[in-house]
Parts: structure tokens; sequence; C-alpha cells
């Protein structure tokens, strides 16, 4: 079947013909419908992270039940979202309420198959979604309702669960309060979605990129501001010169959690959501930590339970109460999925999805 590999760091990722093994006891093979392109994609490219290759790009998709191992119990033909920190459900974290920190997930990378020339491979977040197949345990595959459009089913595996449950689980934003989404990827719309949906105003939706306007404002953003050296200034004039309650950091840099910590109020909390790299360093006055009173954490696969959260959102999906068309640019053959990368690096649009 075909796959999106990069051969190793800064290799130009391209379609190659990959093996997959068969399932195996409690495993599933699953047909990929669409699959979304993330910036963790890019990271895993760039040296932003540092995975094993050649390894098959994508950890955001839904797919078609194709193929069980013995012991598996989905049918064949059930749709699915993939889930790429499937809970063992008995270490530590699962125990504790804490699913999303499961400690069999910690790899950015696993070894699954192997190229056409029989080099060992290597597959994203346990999934390498980006392929016609992939062969997953079964608790990484979440049963949805047949019939929502794949492209934006696709999202929920990632940018949406992550996104949203920053908004609601992690930061627990409330009716009113004031919220700032900095970097309006897919990630940073999803977040900025819910956390008018979940009443807060005003929404400042916040990018480098002015292109994000429109999309920001069809998402749910109250205002869209440029990141610029007047945001602190835009920011306190909207927020009774304060700052804002909660600010989500969804870029993945120092510098961005250092901007978001800036418009934060006194005692507000910043959410950092974008995941960046080990070299790139930031720094905070033990004074400045004390005298702002702000809260500092992150939020990771949006401190959920997917297994109960993705149905949740599919139905939603499904009712119209939830509508993920504003986060989706465009569908791609698998073929543009190295275009549609370039076109994420740049930062064009705001999700690319590969469809099947
Ligand atoms: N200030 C504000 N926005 C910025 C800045 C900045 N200094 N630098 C970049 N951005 C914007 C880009 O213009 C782009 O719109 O951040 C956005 C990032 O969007 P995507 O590349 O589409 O990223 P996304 O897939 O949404 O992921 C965001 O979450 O899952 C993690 O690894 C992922 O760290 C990444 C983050
Ligand atoms: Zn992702």
């Amino acid at each position: 079947m075909r796959a999106l590999v990069v051969r190793g760091r800064d290799a130009t990722p391209a379609v190659e013909e990959v093996r997959q093994p068969d399932p195996g006891p409690g495993e599933l093979r699953v047909r990929i419908r669409a699959a979304g392109i993330c910036h963790s994609d890019l990271s895993m490219v760039n040296g932003t992270l540092a995975p094993a290759y050649p390894l098959v790009l994508g950890h955001e998709a839904t797919g078609v039940v194709a193929g069980t191992g013995p012991g598996a119990r989905l049918a064949v033909g059930t749709p699915v979202v993939l889930n790429w920190a499937p809970a063992c459900r008995s270490c530590w974290h699962c125990r504790h309420g804490e699913p999303w920190l499961c400690a069999a997930n910690s790899a950015p990378a696993t070894a699954r198959g192997e190229t056409v020339d029989g080099t060992p491979l290597h597959v994203t977040l346990g999934l390498g979604a980006l392929a016609e197949e992939v062969v997953v345990p079964e608790r990484a595959a979440v049963p949805i309702p047949a019939g929502l459009p794949p492209e934006q089913a696709a999202l929920l595996g990632c940018a949406v669960l992550t996104g949203t449950g920053a908004v609601r689980n992690t930061a627990r934003v409330a009716p009113g309060e004031s919220v700032a989404v900095l970097g309006l990827g897919g990630v940073g719309l999803a977040a900025l979605g819910a956390a008018r949906r979940a009443g807060a105003a005003p929404v400042l939706a916040v990018d480098v990129a002015e292109a994000k306007r429109d999309l920001a404002l069809a998402a749910g953003a109250t205002d869209f501001l440029l990141a610029d050296d007047r945001l602190s200034k835009e920011v306190r004039a909207r927020t009774g010169g304060r700052g804002v309650d909660h600010a989500f950091e969804c870029v993945g840099r120092a510098a961005t959690i250092r901007a978001a910590w800036r418009l934060t109020r006194r005692g507000g909390a910043v959410t950092v959501v974008g995941m960046g790299g080990n070299d790139d360093l930031l720094t905070l006055s033990a004074l400045d930590i004390f005298h702002s009173a702000r809260t500092l954490r992150s939020s990771v696969y949006g401190s959920s339970d997917p297994d109960r959260e993705v149905p949740a959102l599919a139905a939603a999906l499904a009712d119209g109460s939830l509508d993920l068309g504003p986060l989706v640019s465009g569908t791609v053959p698998l073929d543009e999925a190295p275009a549609a990368l370039d076109r994420l690096a740049r930062g064009e649009g705001a999700r690319w999805v590969v469809s099947f």
C-alpha cells in the first residue's frame, strides 16, 4: 500500500510503496478515508521532534475497519477515528484519571512494517495515518457514526480534540471570560471555536499572518489581531486594561508562550497547546512569576479521554451543533500531500486534508 514517508531529518517526504504486517492479536487493519496534515508532521521532518526514520507521517485520521486480528471485537466496516494516545487503563496515569498521559504512549515513532526495499519502517505516534491503510491496536480506534463528512471527522483525532479539550478540560473556560488564542492553524481555530461555544467573550484570535483573519472570524473569533508590537496594547484595550483571563498558545514556540504570558491578566492562565522543541528555552523572572500570579500549564491531547470525547464530538457533528467546515481548507489526493505540507509550512490555510 502507499504511504507518505520521510527518510530522514530534513529529507523531502514522498509517497512510497510500503508493507504493513497483518493485524496481530487485538489489532485492526483500518482503511483510511481522510487524514489531516498537522504541524506536528512538519516537526517530525524539520528536527523540532526527533523520531526514528524512515517514518510514515500522519496521526489525524478517520477510516473504516478492513480487517481484524484474533480477539479484536470491532466489526469489519465500522467507521472509526484514530487515537494517537490510546489508554492502557492500567498505568498510574490511567488509573488516576489522566489517560492522555498514559505511560504506554511516550514515543514519537513506533517500529511497524517495512519499505519495499526491506528497511524497517516506523509510524508516527503509533499510527502513520497518511497512508492507505494502518495496522493499529484496537484501542487506537474509536467507533463513530456512519455518514459523517470524512474530511471533518478526521480532524476529531487531533486538532479538534486538542483545541477543544484545552479550552473545556484543561483551562475550563467559563461564560463571560476573555480568551486569546495565539496561532491560528487547525489547533488554534478549533480552540477559539470551543471558547466561543463555551460563552467566552471577547475571543481574540492572534496570528502573524493577516490571511488568517477571515478564517478566525468564521471559526468563532470576536476579533482578529495581528501579532506585531501593538498586540499587547490592542489586547488590553479589549479587556479593561488587564489582559485576558485565558491565553492559549497554539504555535509551539517559547517566544509565543512568552507572548501569551504577557497578554494574560494578573491571576490569569496560560495554556500551552503547541508542541515545541527541546532546545527552545523560555525565561521568566522569579519576580514576574510571583507578582503576576499567573498559571502556566500545558494541555496534552486536550486533557481528554478520546474514547469518551471523540464520540461526543462526532455526535455534535452529526446533529449539526458542531460545524468543522471552516477548518478544512481543502482536500487533496495522497500524491499532493508533500505540496500540502509545504502550504502548511508557509502558514497557508487552516487544515489540509488528504482524501482517499
Ligand atoms: N504569533 C502568532 N502566530 C504565529 C506565530 C507567532 N509568533 N508564529 C506562527 N504563528 C502561526 C502561523 O501563522 C500559523 O497560522 O501559528 C499557526 C500555526 O498553525 P499550523 O502550522 O497550522 O499548526 P497546527 O497544526 O494548528 O499546530 C499548532 O499544535 O499540535 C501542535 O505540533 C503542533 O505545535 C503545533 C501546534
Ligand atoms: Zn496533530
